[in-house]
């Protein structure tokens, strides 16, 4: 399975690529605003950081503002997935760029039947957003078993990637990964509560202690 950044926070970004968990990057504008940059160095930025893919999202809403914005998008570099939304417009702009070579990550999925018309329309990736409907009491997983279902039953004709994104708490990434989802994307949080135990740091002061303990008695060891 695959881990990619929900973020577009550049020292997030480094700290874990630095680790080699990085195989993508999303963001979105909520994202991309919190940063308080301009927009265009973050990109720039970002792009350069991380090889492997890096959804940029576009604000435009129709589609020809979208074909425009997703080809501009596109020219930060040739690892940008153009993510449009789930809408009528995103899915012809979605047919649109893909045809063109433009990789597709269409968001704001919350249905097996968005997922599956995004995938028709030649999405490279679909965004089913689980915590979202965790928050109204829908169990977000199920959607990607539907999905997972659902892709694996035409593989021949659906090359599309599950991205599971709204992840809350690595449970999810867990979960995510048994059902056999392509790709999580996670906020720095939880990718950080993945790499603790706290066995882990109680076995390690105790490696440490009895170390000191052994080293006081043997000074000429
Ligand atoms: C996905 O690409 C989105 O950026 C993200 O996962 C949304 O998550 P949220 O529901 O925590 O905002």
């Amino acid at each position: 399975m695959k881990i990619f950044l929900d973020t577009a926070n550049l020292e997030s970004i480094r700290k874990y690529n630095d680790m080699g968990l990085l195989d993508g990057i999303t963001t979105n504008p909520s994202l991309m605003s919190k940063e308080g940059r301009n927009p265009k160095d973050v990109m720039e930025e970002i792009t350069k950081i991380i090889k492997g893919d890096v959804s940029l999202e576009v604000v435009n809403t129709d589609y020809a503002g979208m074909i425009e914005e997703g080809k501009r998008l596109r020219q930060y570099g040739e690892n940008v997935v153009v993510k449009v939304p789930m809408t009528a417009d995103g899915l012809k702009a979605c047919k649109h760029l893909s045809s063109e070579g433009i990789p597709v990550n269409v968001t704001l999925i919350f249905s097996a039947n968005q997922a599956l018309l995004a995938a028709k329309s030649g999405a490279k990736y679909v965004s089913p957003f689980i915590g979202r409907l965790d928050d109204i009491g829908k169990d977000g997983m199920n959607l990607i078993r539907d999905i997972k279902i659902i892709f694996d039953n035409y593989k021949d004709d659906f090359k599309t990637q599950i991205l599971v994104a709204s992840i809350r708490h690595p449970i999810h990434v867990v979960d995510a990964a048994k059902v056999g989802a392509h790709v999580v994307t996670l906020p720095p949080t939880v990718l950080d509560k993945m790499l603790q135990h706290p066995l882990t740091d109680i076995g390690l002061d105790n490696f440490l202690s009895d170390w000191k303990k052994f080293k006081a008695g043997n000074p000429d060891i």
